[in-house]
């Protein structure tokens, strides 16, 4: 067996709604996060035991059960630009049994994020990295997302290696994903590291 293959054999055994919306994705190139990073996003969620998770881009809502299940006294606000993606992220959070705790809303995620009390969140999971598409965009969300953690709130980020086309920053998008990095290596108030797993995820806890 690979260490790829042993890998995937140590992860939870997807449930048929998960296992329907991975094959969906693989169809439809909807970009969702791999079970590795769902594994550890929700194993992040069951630890802190959130109120409140903040998601910044929803596609059909499967990183969102994964956070909603970690822990049951959750409630998720999801953002999403795409109005069928949001409606079917409805319809799949309603099928896992977690519909109730989740809020999902049909905006720019930004837009979404201004609305929200600052301190407000125990965790943020920003998957709109690669698509915020110019600094100023990435600089105002970071700190948007910061400000609405409560001390001791995670900041968590995927495609943080934006398929490693990092090192050399030649599209806009790798600016722009490394322009998030560097704004969170250097933030004093966020104790942060990049696991290489999946694309990439950014761990950040706030002090
Ligand atoms: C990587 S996918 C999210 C995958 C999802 N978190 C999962 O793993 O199941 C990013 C989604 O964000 C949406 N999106 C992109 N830019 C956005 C923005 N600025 N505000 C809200 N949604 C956005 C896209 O339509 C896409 O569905």
């Amino acid at each position: 067996m690979t260490s790829e293959a042993y890998l995937e054999w140590a992860l939870p055994a997807s449930d048929p709604v998960l296992a329907r919306l991975e094959r969906e994705a693989a169809a439809d190139d909807i970009p969702i996060v791999t079970r590795q990073v769902a594994a550890l996003i929700s194993l992040l969620a069951k630890l802190i035991r959130p109120e409140l998770i903040v998601e910044l881009g929803t596609a059909t809502g499967y990183s969102g059960i994964w956070l909603l299940r970690a822990w049951p006294g959750a409630r998720l606000i999801s953002f999403e630009l795409d109005e069928s993606r949001a409606a079917s992220a409805r319809r799949n959070l309603a099928e896992a049994g977690v519909g109730d705790r989740a809020d999902v809303r049909t905006t720019n995620a930004i837009q979404g994020l201004e609305g929200l009390p600052p301190g407000s969140a125990d965790l943020v999971f920003n998957d709109v990295l690669n698509g915020l598409r110019s600094a100023g965009r990435v600089e105002h969300c970071f700190r948007l997302a910061r400000d609405v953690l409560k001390p001791g709130g995670l900041l968590l980020a995927d495609n943080a290696l934006e398929a490693g086309r990092l090192s050399g920053h030649e599209t806009l998008q790798a600016r722009c994903v490394h322009r998030w990095n560097e704004l969170v290596r250097v933030d004093r108030s966020l104790t942060a590291t990049i696991l290489p797993i999946g694309d990439g995820l950014s761990v950040a806890v706030r002090s």
